[in-house]
């Protein structure tokens, strides 16, 4: 496991959009699995503004994204896909069919999920996985208690993370499910960047990095991948017991 600190949220930010650059750069083809969250704005500016100076292209690439909300038709703002959309997708090169995010509005969210996973089978699994943590560690949206061994499914939002979500929401009502990626889907992309800004992800972060590796803490998971990037900034690095900032 790597661990990147930089001195503030958008340098840590850049630093994650240059490390996508650059995988795009080695494999213009990739297939790239991406998140929402207000973690990861930054992140999209940032790929975007390299895309208007000719430095990336996402023409060739593929995309899957962690989750989506339940019963959320795809044009609603709220929605992870209108949200991809407004914050990155609208703005590069990449081809929108080649862009996936699970399907919350299907009648059969089982069938949804088996779907999702045939498609990144289909892709050929994903290259680079963008990760953001909640504060009580999920990833995705696996929420502590999720098994390791999950795949694609549908799954209950935990109280908290309804409330951290509720300002995405004009009336503040967030679905209260959603389709995500299972933690065994995250582990299987052949390598993972996760970004932690703020201090209120510092004992999320210590816990998934230097806590026990318990399905309490979701992203204590990453510890059994061989290739896990951590970037953060030094409030999120707050809680590690030898952090400093490069
Ligand atoms: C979003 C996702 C979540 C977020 C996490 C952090 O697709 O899967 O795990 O990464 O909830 O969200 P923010 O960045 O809003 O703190």
């Amino acid at each position: 496991m790597r661990i990147e600190i930089a001195k503030t949220p958008q340098a840590a930010a850049e630093s994650i959009a240059a490390r996508i650059i650059k995988v795009l750069t080695e494999k213009p083809d990739a297939v790239l699995g991406l998140a929402t969250g207000a973690t990861m704005e930054p992140v999209y500016q940032a790929l975007i503004a390299a895309h208007r100076r000719g430095e990336v292209s996402f023409a060739q690439a593929m995309s899957f994204n962690l989750d989506e909300y339940c019963g959320l038709s795809p044009t609603h703002p709220g929605s992870y896909r209108a949200t991809m959309n407004r914050l990155l997708f609208d703005h590069v090169d990449i081809d929108h069919s080649r862009t996936f995010v699970p399907d919350g509005a299907m009648a059969d969210p089982v069938l949804a999920a088996a779907d999702y996973e045939e498609r990144i089978a289909g892709a050929g699994g994903i290259d680079l996985q963008l990760l953001g943590i909640g504060r009580n560690g999920h990833i995705g949206f696996n929420e502590p208690g999720s098994a390791f061994d999950s795949h694609t499914r549908q799954v209950s939002l935990h109280p908290e993370t309804l409330k951290a979500n509720q300002g995405f929401f004009a009336d503040g009502s967030v679905p209260h499910h959603a389709i995500t990626m299972g933690i065994a889907t995250i582990l299987a992309a052949r390598s993972i960047l996760v970004l932690a800004t703020g201090g209120a992800k510092s004992t999320a972060v210590s816990q998934a990095i230097e806590g026990p590796v318990s399905a309490e803490c979701p992203a204590s998971a990453l510890q059994q991948h061989g290739d896990v990037c951590w970037v953060m900034d030094t409030a999120a690095a707050g809680g590690l017991s030898r952090a400093k900032a490069s």
